[in-house]
């Protein structure tokens, strides 16, 4: 299975930090934000790996993780020229994918757990998708699940009066549909192509699986306080 890091976006909500760099650049303890999404899929056994990042800072991410090699991996690079959203960015790898299953993580998810087993499940799976979900205390900032026993019923982005608090993970996997789905979805009212419109194509087709995350999960992308959070994480991680 191939994977994709998702880089792009304006990381406006980190400003003044993001004015110059690009937020997956940021440090998180001891490495940049970005390193952590490509340990997980290396540590997944997934190294043909694609990074879209937005055109702003598209050599940086070339100059720090060259070829690939020093993390056992091989990394092909995307730009995208706006930020028009996380499935826009997502569709700029249809040819990378070459028809087969993608495993797609956000630039700046941060995860305890191993994604081995999902890796190996999906591989396994007939069709459809894969989420994660978490429990959290702020679901008005993410996409929110609401579930009836082993199936997703719906997800929204973003809910003003959220109907649960499990928000989806942004690790997505994926097969080929979601190539043909892409091409169809409108912006939302942010102006963006939603992940989360994605996601419930699956859910209606009664082919999105999920799990809960078992270990902590940081959006170092979401606020100040988020940032810090991860690499508090990350440094008890590693001590
Ligand atoms: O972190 C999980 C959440 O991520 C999910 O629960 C939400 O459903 C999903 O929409 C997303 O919400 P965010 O508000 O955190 O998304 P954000 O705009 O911060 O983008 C997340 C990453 O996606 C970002 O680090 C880089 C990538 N991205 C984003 C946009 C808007 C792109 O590559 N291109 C883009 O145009």
């Amino acid at each position: 299975m191939k994977g994709i890091i998702l880089a792009g976006g304006t990381g406006s909500r980190l400003d003044p930090l993001t004015r110059v760099t690009n937020k997956h650049l940021l440090p998180v303890y001891d490495r940049p934000m970005i390193y952590y999404p490509i340990q997980t899929l290396v540590e997944a056994g997934v190294t043909d790996i694609m990074i879209v990042s937005g055109k702003g800072h598209a050599g940086h991410f070339l100059e720090l993780l060259k070829s690939g090699e020093a993390f056992g991996a091989r990394f092909s690079y995307g730009v995208q020229e706006q930020a028009g959203g996380i499935a826009q960015a997502l569709g700029l790898c249809e040819d990378f994918a070459d028809n087969g299953k993608v495993v797609v993580i956000l630039g700046d998810n941060i995860l305890e757990d191993s994604l081995a087993r999902a890796v190996k499940d999906f591989e396994l799976q007939d069709r459809g998708g894969k989420i994660f979900l978490k429990e959290v205390a702020n679901p008005q900032s993410f996409g929110i699940a609401e579930i009836a026993g082993d199936k997703i019923v719906a997800i929204e982005e973003k809910p003003k009066n959220p109907k649960t608090h499990l928000a989806v993970v942004g690790v997505y996997f994926y097969d080929r549909q979601v190539w043909d789905v892409i091409k169809t979805l409108k912006p939302s009212g942010r102006g963006e192509l939603e992940i989360t419109d994605v996601n419930n194509f699956y859910v209606k087709q009664g082919t999105m699986t999920f799990e809960q995350l078992q270990g902590w999960w940081g959006d170092g992308g979401e606020s100040f306080d988020s940032l810090l959070e991860a690499a508090n994480l990350a440094a008890k991680k590693q001590k």
